[in-house]
């Protein structure tokens, strides 16, 4: 085995044992402890002649304590080795206990949704189709003009405020459950997304660029990345002030990558926000399905989100 191959700790065991036979022949060869004998003899009251014997025990005393240490450090490495993997396992627990908690959350929107849409959207239903036929019945009945009008104003009230509540719960199923991404895919959801934002806000520049293929990436990978474009276009619209927004969602050698870019105001991305939610929620949703997010950002300068999230070993392409 070549010297430089081996680790520092027998390199130097080694070294320490070439030197001992180095030194071990040298002394022979010079005859090294007869000359120490005559040399020291003139010195004889200071017993150095009991030296060799002396050296010779806190040789081995420095054996024994080496040897406890390093049966010491060994115990402390094992002891480190077992926290860390119990780490690694803790960390895996919450990883799928969040990961659940999402699909959880998931779950329960998507049956309020249906809930919303079956009990409350055809109720407010009925009660728009009785209010229209009263309205009709009245304008055809023989009633004083005065409460006829009366009646009439009343119905249309109904119709109007049923009409609100109807647009009202289903902008609320939209939010909870994106029909889009239910039937149509991932990216018909974002290119919806997109003309929600555009349409409110025309002035900004949103472009929108989409790269996956026919691939069907999964339920779960789909809405993490649906909500992840969510939040941040919420945040862009909320705190950013930016002129043009930049969205790219494309298939890498082993994952989906999604990254989002405005032109605004920025922000200290080292630093911890403070009560929001929004950011840590990207981060958990990405880290749940075994990714990450990152957040490039400063102030003046925009800020750009990036996520990755791998695609399972049986979706590899
Ligand atoms: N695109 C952005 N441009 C500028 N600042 C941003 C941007 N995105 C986030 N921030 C800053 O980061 C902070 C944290 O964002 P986060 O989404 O976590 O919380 P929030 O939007 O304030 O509240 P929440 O999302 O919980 O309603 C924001 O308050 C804002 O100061
Ligand atoms: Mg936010």
């Amino acid at each position: 085995m070549a010297w430089f191959s081996l680790s520092p700790a027998r390199r130097d065991l080694a070294g320490l044992v070439v030197l001992t036979v180095v030194v071990y022949l040298s002394a022979s060869w010079f005859e090294a402890s007869e000359r120490l004998l005559i040399l020291s003899r003139p010195f004889e009251f200071a017993q150095l002649d009991e030296l060799p014997l002396t050296l010779l025990a806190l040789s081995l005393g420095l054996v024994w304590f080496s040897w406890r240490r390093w049966q010491e450090s060994r115990m402390e490495l094992r002891a480190r080795i077992a926290g860390e993997r119990a780490l690694a396992e803790s960390r895996e627990q919450l990883r799928l206990l969040t990961r659940q908690g999402v699909l959880q959350q998931e779950k329960e929107r998507h049956e309020l949704a249906q809930e919303l849409h079956d009990e409350l959207g055809q109720t407010l239903n009925a009660i728009k189709l009785d209010a229209v036929m009263i309205r009709n019945v009245n304008a055809e009945s023989a009633a004083s003009s005065r409460s006829r009008d009366a009646v009439y104003q009343a119905a249309q009230s109904v119709v109007t405020l049923t009409d609100h509540a109807y647009g009202a719960v289903r902008q609320i199923i939209g939010r909870l459950r994106p029909v889009a991404l239910d039937e149509l895919g991932l990216a018909v959801a974002l290119e919806h997304l997109k003309h929600i934002w555009q349409r409110r806000l025309p002035a900004l520049d949103i472009e929108l660029d989409v790269e996956l293929g026919e691939r069907d990436i999964g339920e779960a990978m789909a809405m993490a990345l649906y909500r992840i474009a969510q939040e941040t276009l919420n945040n862009i619209v909320r705190h950013a002030l930016a002129q043009r927004v930049r969205i790219r969602l494309e298939q890498v050698a082993d994952g989906i990558a999604l990254r989002i870019a405005d032109d605004g105001c920025g922000f200290d991305s080292a630093r911890r926000s403070g009560s929001g939610l929004g950011l840590l929620g990207m981060r958990e949703r990405a880290e749940a399905l075994g990714g990450c997010f990152l957040v490039h950002s400063a102030p003046g300068q925009g800020c750009e989100i990036e996520v990755f999230l791998p695609l399972a070993k049986g979706e590899k392409p």
